[in-house]
This record gives C-alpha cells, sequence and structure tokens, in this order.
C-alpha cells in the first residue's frame, strides 16, 4: 500500500487538511483523558499561574468558547495565547521564565520544511482556518456528549473509525495497478514514464494476488506489447515483468501462455537483441516453463530448444549459456523428481494427471537430437566454477541419454581430467590452509560421478 500522491494541486491539499483534522481529533481525545500529548496538537487553557513548570494539561470545554484559533507553529518558539490550538506534530514547552506555552515545528516537521515548502505555502493557504475550526467545534461537542465512564472507551471506537476513514486516503495496490495501466495504455505517456510505471509493476507483482489482478486488468497483453516494442529497455522491464508475475504463480503461468507469451517470449530470443534484453527474456522464459508441463511441450514444439542453442552458440561471456544449462537442467530433474515421487502417491488422481502431462514432454531425446550431449560440455571451459558446476549438474542429468556422445567427446574427457586436478590442488591448498573445503569437494564430487557413471575416468578406458 501507498499514500496517495500528493503533489497535485488541490485534492491533494483537502487530503492533507483530512489527515490533520484526524490527527487534531485524536490527540484531543488523549488530552482529555488527561495524557501527556507533548508534540501533538493540544488545546490550551491558560490554568491560570502556571509558573512552576508542572506538566498537565487540559483541555477545558468552554460552552462560549465557539472560536478556535489556530496557530501555524514556525521554526520560531511562539508564545500560544490561551484557547488556541496548533497542528499535530507541533512541538511545545513551557517557557519557565514566562509560564507560557510556546510552540514551534516539530523535529519531523522542521526535516521536511524546506525552502520549496515555504514557497508552496506562500502561494496557497495550507490549511483552510474555518474548517479547522468547524472540526474543532464538533469536536467538542461529541466529547461533551459523552459521560465519564463511556469516554475513558472512547479512544479505541475513535481510533477504528479514523483508520476507516483513513483507508480512505490510501491507495490499495489494485488501484495503483489501475492507475498505473491506464498511464501505460495512454498513448501521451512517454518512454521514461512507462519504464518507471514498469518498475513498479515489477515490484507489485512479486505478491501472487497482485499478479493475478494484473492479468484480470487486461494487463498482460500490454506487457506483451512492451516485450515486442522497439525499443530495448521497454522490452528488458517488459520482460522482467512477466518473469516476476509468472514465477511460482500458476495461474498467471495459464494465463500467460493462453495469451500467446510464449511465442512472444521465442520471438523476442530469435531476433538479434542486446545481451541484457536476452538475460531478462530468459528469465521469463524459465520462470513460465517451471513445473508447467504444458507450456514445456509447446516450447519443444515451437523450436525452443533450436533457438537455445543458437543463443548458446553465440554467446562468448558465457552467461547466457549457464542460464540456458540452469534452465535445461532445472526442467530435466523437476520432470525426474515427479516420476520417482510416483511410488508415494499412486492413488493421487491430480499426480497421474501431472505424470501425464510430464510424460508427453520428451525433453531429453530432443536435447540429444538438437546437439545439446556435445553443446553443454562447452560450459565447462568457463573459469568460474559457478558456471562449471551448472554444466556437471546438467551433464549428469542428460548421461542416461548422452553417455555415448560423452565417451566419445575428446574435448570434454580432457575438460573432466583437468578440473579434476584443479580442485583436488584446490582443495589440498585449503587444507593446508585449514579452510573450509565444502565447495571444491562438492565439485570433485560432481566430477568423479560423472566419470565414473560414464565410465569416463582414464584408468577406466
Ligand atoms: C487500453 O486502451 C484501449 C483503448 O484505448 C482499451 O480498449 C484497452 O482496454 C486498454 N487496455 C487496458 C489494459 O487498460
Ligand atoms: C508482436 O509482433 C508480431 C510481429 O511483429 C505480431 O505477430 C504479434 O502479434 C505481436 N504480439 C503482440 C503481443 O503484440
Amino acid at each position: 500500500m501507498k499514500l496517495m500522491d500528493s503533489h497535485v494541486g488541490g485534492a491533494s491539499r483537502s487530503c492533507s487538511v483530512l489527515v490533520l483534522l484526524l490527527l487534531l481529533h485524536r490527540s484531543l481525545i488523549a488530552t482529555a483523558l488527561g495524557q501527556q500529548s507533548d508534540g501533538a496538537l493540544t488545546v490550551l487553557e491558560n490554568t491560570g499561574g502556571g509558573v512552576g513548570g508542572e506538566e498537565e494539561e487540559e483541555v477545558t470545554v468552554d460552552d462560549d468558547d465557539a472560536d478556535v484559533e489556530v496557530l501555524q507553529p514556525t521554526e520560531q518558539w511562539q508564545t500560544l495565547a490561551p484557547g488556541q490550538a496548533v497542528p499535530a506534530g507541533s512541538h511545545v514547552r513551557l517557557n519557565l521564565q514566562t509560564g507560557k506555552r510556546e510552540v514551534r515545528l516539530g523535529e519531523e516537521q522542521l526535516k521536511y520544511w524546506t525552502q520549496e515548502h515555504r514557497e508552496l505555502e506562500k502561494s496557497a493557504a495550507p490549511i483552510n482556518p474555518d474548517e479547522l475550526k468547524k472540526a474543532m467545534k464538533k469536536i467538542k461537542e461529541d466529547l461533551k456528549s459523552q459521560d465519564p465512564v463511556a469516554s475513558k472507551f472512547r479512544p479505541l471506537e475513535e481510533l477504528k473509525k479514523d483508520m476507516a476513514e483513513l483507508d480512505l486516503l490510501v491507495e490499495t495496490d489494485v488501484q495503483i495497478m489501475r492507475r498505473l495501466l491506464d498511464q501505460f495504455n495512454s498513448s501521451s505517456t512517454t518512454t521514461e514514464q512507462r519504464l518507471n510505471i514498469l518498475q513498479e509493476l515489477e515490484y507489485l507483482v512479486h505478491q501472487v494476488d497482485n499478479a493475478q489482478t494484473l492479468c484480470s486488468m487486461g494487463g498482460l497483453s500490454l506487457i506483451l506489447e512492451g516485450l515486442n516494442s522497439s525499443d530495448v529497455r521497454l522490452q528488458e522491464n517488459s520482460a522482467f515483468v512477466l518473469g516476476s508475475a509468472v514465477s511460482s504463480n500458476p495461474v498467471v503461468q495459464v494465463q500467460a501462455v493462453e495469451g500467446g507469451a510464449l511465442q512472444t517470449l521465442l520471438a523476442t530470443l530469435a531476433t538479434t537483441q542486446p545481451l541484457n534484453v536476452k538475460k531478462k527474456v530468459l528469465f521469463a522464459m524459465a520462470c513460465l516453463l517451471r513445473h508447467f508441463p504444458y507450456a514445456q511441450r509447446h516450447f519443444l514444439s515451437n523450436g525452443g530448444l533450436q533457438i537455445l542453442s543458437e543463443l548458446f552458440r553465440a554467446d562468448v561471456g558465457g552467461i547466457l549459456q549457464t542460464r540456458i544449462v540452469t534452465m535445461l537442467y532445472d526442467m530435466i530433474s523437476e520432470k525426474e523428481l515427479i516420476s520417482q515421487a510416483g511410488l508415494d502417491h499412486v492413488q493421487n488422481p491430480s499426480h497421474e494427471e501431472r505424470l501425464r502431462q510430464y510424460s508427453e514432454v520428451s525433453l531429453q531425446d530432443e536435447l540429444m537430437e538438437k546437439g545439446w550431449c556435445s553443446l553443454v560440455p562447452q560450459l565447462l571451459q568457463s573459469t568460474e566454477h559457478d558456471y562449471r558446476e551448472k554444466a556437471l549438474r546438467a551433464l549428469l542429468a542428460m548421461a542416461s541419454v548422452c553417455l555415448d556422445q560423452y565417451r566419445s567427446d575428446g574435448s570434454l574427457l580432457g575438460s573432466l581430467h583437468s578440473l579434476r586436478l584443479q580442485y583436488s590442488e584446490l582443495i589440498q591448498s585449503e587444507m593446508i590452509l585449514g579452510e573450509e573445503t565444502s565447495y571444491f569437494t562438492e565439485m570433485m564430487e560432481l566430477i568423479d560421478t560423472l566419470q565414473v557413471k560414464g565410465e569416463l575416468a582414464p584408468g577406466l578406458e
């Protein structure tokens, strides 16, 4: 939730008057109950004498006193006359020399009381004093109508009422998204503004409900249009919103696929794009396919693996390669986990349906046919441990269909051999230094498993 943007003209002013009134209302009640209300607004009555610094404050509800004067505090201390009121957040003190109450802006107010504000205030009267007076009078009447015992319970009731009224001033996520989408859809909106809107949406759609609401508002088609845009920044940010919206959100995943997201993502990947766009599009693709066999099947039948292999071959830094390999690995392992879990779920119909859907995803065979058994090993040449790890895990996951190719892949055998040497040295030197060895040991284990599994170790040939 967000407070409404209050930098626009008259509406904002009536907003702040309302807030102020609510605060006035609240602190008056607090004061009436004899609580200290140091920073908050107080209605002060000259209690006569007063020298001596007693901090007692009292509201005298005076029948004749219909007019309440509101003193607007400044940075300087000002003397409060009897019966004068000050806005909430003001700093009130008792001057021990004069016995008079003094007021100035509170700390919070001072912090934001910049030159800019001062000029704004000059041009636009901050608060309508008549409205304030009316409100104060109303509050006094309310207070009078309470019997003393009942008034003890008043604050809670008041608080609830105030909260309900405050809610009216707070924009809900739904309202924010409606506003953002309308702005995004407007022809007068600039690219910069659209980028900001996408960033705000990306933040909002992390909440499952918000992402679904965005769909029902028709936001998905706007996002897909953004993905199709000729502006690469719009493409990148639209892909980011899409990925975050579908991430772990089956309802949105289904709607996105129905809305053509898969084809748009594939088309974007297939055309030449800057790295940043590709990264985000891959992210969105991975989120869309995750745990969604229906989408995976269509990804395969739409030539997804072909498009990815072109991306893989063209990538020099290994960043895209790693992301692609990770995505493929995730897809293979989620299918395997489902089939393994099958033993425990024999009677579960939805599980059988999942199994059936996954059985239609012929990922492994396609991977072999499209040349991935020899593509993934290339990632082992990276200098990044993390990238190599992703490659090793994917190689293991693909072993059931790729083993024959691994055995005849001289470059892969050479990589495994030299990586094994390198990691055993790293483990050695870590042991000498007495450091944690877990990560390199893990890498070593991955290599060993792969070598044993595929009989790839030099000694076993
Ligand atoms: C965008 O505007 C068009 C017409 O101006 C409207 O038909 C469409 O529903 C709007 N889309 C959204 C998501 O608000
Ligand atoms: C994206 O553009 C392609 C052709 O350039 C078009 O066929 C497709 O419908 C567009 N998608 C959206 C969501 O606008």
